[in-house]
C-alpha cells in the first residue's frame, strides 16, 4: 500500500519524505487555509519536495471552472493530480482529463455507487471518506471493502485511496480491505512506529549493552 501525507504543512512533508515512507500528498481547501499559505506557491514547493503524486483541489463548482482551475493547477509541475469533487459536473471534468492524460483524484466520496460513476469516467484515484462515515455512525472501512470489490469485479484500474483516515487502526484496516493508497495525517504516520514492547525492549538491549563495555565502532 502507498502512502501519501495528508496536510499541506512544508515541514511536515520534509520530515516524512526524509523517512523514505512516503509516496505522495494530498491536500484540500480546508488543510490548505490551515497552512496560511498561498495554494499555488504551496502546491509548487511541495511537488519540489515530493516527486510523487501531489494531489490539488480546484475551489470552482460547474464544469468550465473546474476544466480551467484544474489546467492552471496542472501547469504547476508535473507530478500534480488535479483533485475534483464527487458531482455531475466534476464527473465530467474528470472525463475530460482523463481524455488529456491528466491524472485525477476524486474526492469526497462517501458510497459504491458514487466510486463506480467516478471509475467509469477514468479517474486515477477515488478518495472514500472513511473517518466523517465513522463520524455520523456508520462503518466507513466497508466502503473500501465494498468499492475494492466492485473495482475487482470489473477490472477498474481506478486506485483506491482511503482518506479522512484518523487512527493508526484506520491504516491496518484500509491494507487489510484492499486500499491501493491511505492518505494520512503526519500525526497518525508518526503513530504506526510505535509500540511498547519496541520501546521496552529497545531499553534493555541499550542497558544490557552497556553493560558489556563494547564499542562496535
Ligand atoms: C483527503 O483527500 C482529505 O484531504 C482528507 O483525508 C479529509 O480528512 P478529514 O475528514 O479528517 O478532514
Amino acid at each position: 500500500m502507498q502512502f501519501f501525507v495528508d496536510t499541506a504543512e512544508i515541514a511536515d512533508i520534509k520530515k516524512l519524505y526524509e523517512t523514505g515512507l512516503l509516496d505522495g500528498v494530498t491536500t484540500n481547501p480546508s488543510l490548505v487555509a490551515k497552512s496560511g499559505r498561498n495554494f499555488k506557491e504551496v502546491v509548487k514547493e511541495i511537488c519540489g519536495i515530493v516527486p510523487g503524486p501531489v494531489s490539488a483541489e480546484v475551489a470552482a463548482l460547474d464544469y468550465d471552472g473546474m476544466i480551467a482551475e484544474g489546467e492552471v493547477l496542472a501547469k504547476l509541475a508535473d507530478n500534480v493530480v488535479v483533485k475534483l469533487p464527487l458531482t455531475f459536473d466534476g464527473l465530467r471534468a474528470t472525463k475530460t482529463f482523463a481524455g488529456r492524460g491528466v491524472k485525477t483524484n476524486v474526492t469526497l466520496c462517501f458510497s459504491p455507487n458514487q466510486a463506480l460513476l467516478a471509475a467509469k469516467v477514468g479517474a486515477t484515484y477515488i478518495s472514500p471518506f472513511i473517518g466523517r462515515l465513522d463520524d455520523i455512525n456508520l462503518e466507513g472501512m466497508e466502503l473500501i471493502e465494498q468499492i475494492r470489490t466492485i473495482y475487482d469485479n470489473y477490472n477498474f484500474t481506478t486506485q483506491i485511496l482511503a482518506a479522512s483516515i484518523r487512527s493508526a487502526n484506520h491504516v491496518t484496516q484500509a491494507a487489510l480491505a484492499g486500499a491501493d493508497v491511505a492518505t494520512i495525517p503526519p500525526s497518525v504516520i508518526y503513530k504506526l512506529v510505535d509500540h511498547p514492547l519496541t520501546k521496552n525492549g529497545l531499553e534493555q538491549f541499550v542497558k544490557d549493552w552497556k553493560s558489556t563495555g563494547q564499542s562496535i565502532l
